[in-house]
């Protein structure tokens, strides 16, 4: 079964709305496979987002991903990757789709929710990046 990648970003969690975004990914057929809250520290962000460090945005990103805490989740399912993405909607909110994660619960570009994997190859990095072999459920069917 295909994995992908979930961060439950710092405002959802202080929105209380972790659990409304959970039951989304399970209702969708997204099984929750690891689960981790924790509050990330400097260097795990800045690691995990290394690809954007030229970007004018890194600081902001880095400050507000270590601001709380996040809920790291690896996600299975059919397509979990392209299926994630479409229920989570366009990185900014202002033009997410209706009903995704980010219109219903985005505050902005930055505090948007949700992160997700884009690629087969990023999520098998980023499980591997927050998360033991042992951590992560085992399908029995
Ligand atoms: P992720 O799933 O989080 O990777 O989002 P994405 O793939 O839709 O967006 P992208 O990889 O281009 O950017 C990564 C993250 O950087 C976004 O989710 C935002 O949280 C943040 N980001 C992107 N653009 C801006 C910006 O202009 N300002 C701020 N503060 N953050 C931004
Ligand atoms: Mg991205």
């Amino acid at each position: 079964m295909e994995k992908t990648f979930s961060i439950i970003k710092p405002n959802s969690v202080l929105d209380n709305n972790m659990g409304n975004i959970i039951a989304r990914f399970e209702k969708e057929g997204l099984r929750i496979a690891a689960a981790k809250l924790t509050t990330l520290s400097k260097e795990k962000a800045e690691g995990f987002y290394i690809e954007h460090k030229e970007r004018p945005f890194f600081g902001e990103l880095v400050s507000f991903m270590t601001s709380a805490p996040v809920l790291l989740l690896c996600l299975e399912g059919e397509n979990a990757v392209d299926k994630n993405r479409e229920i989570m909607g366009a990185t900014n909110p202002a033009d997410a789709a209706e009903g995704t994660i980010r219109k219903l619960y985005a505050k902005s570009v930055g505090e948007n929710s949700v992160h997700g994997s884009d690629s087969q190859a990023a999520a098998e990095r980023e499980i591997n990046y927050f998360f033991e072999a042992s951590e992560v459920m085992e399908r029995w069917n």
